[in-house]
């Protein structure tokens, strides 16, 4: 993972309608490698799930913005998603299964499927100045064939 080959950033408020905006847009640039479509759709599942965490956990609803960084390097797909929000109080509890802070609403697979989609998973967080993580994957076939 050397040069970037490509770079999107893209800065939006917390507004539930862009969920589906960066799902779409992240999965557009994630296409320019050879991800098959069952990996798009992991990434497609990953990239919601942060996001929707930076509206709802992040945010609680109240209007904040998210920044969302997609760099392209040979074969690696980093994507980073920024809220400036609550944060985590305990990340190690928060990656855990079932794990929720709401668990009337939520059933706390969130993380999970980031980090069971993606090949790797760095989650920052402080307490009153927001969450970021950032999230790779490769395509299998490029890694087989290179
Ligand atoms: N961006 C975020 N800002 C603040 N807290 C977060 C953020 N992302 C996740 N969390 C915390 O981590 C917990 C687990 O997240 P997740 O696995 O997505 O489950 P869920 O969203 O179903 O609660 C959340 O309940 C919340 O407390
Ligand atoms: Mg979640």
């Amino acid at each position: 993972m050397d040069t970037v080959r490509n770079m999107v950033v893209m800065r939006f408020p917390s507004r539930a309608i862009n969920i589906g905006f960066a799902r779409t847009a992240i999965a557009i640039f994630a296409s320019q490698l050879d991800f098959t479509l069952d990996e798009l759709d992991e990434i497609k599942i990953a990239a919601s799930e942060a996001v929707s965490n930076a509206v709802i956990h992040g945010y609680k609803g109240r209007e904040g913005e998210i920044t969302v960084i997609c760099r392209l390097f040979d074969d690696v797909l980093e994507i980073t998603i920024r809220d400036e929000g609550e944060g985590i109080a305990d990340v190690e509890k928060a990656l855990e299964p079932a794990f929720t802070t709401e668990p009337e609403e939520r059933m706390g697979l969130g993380l999970v499927f980031i980090k069971e989609y993606m090949d790797r998973l760095v989650v920052e967080s402080t307490a009153g100045k927001g969450t970021s993580l950032v999230m790779t994957k490769s395509p299998v076939q490029a890694r087989v064939s290179s």
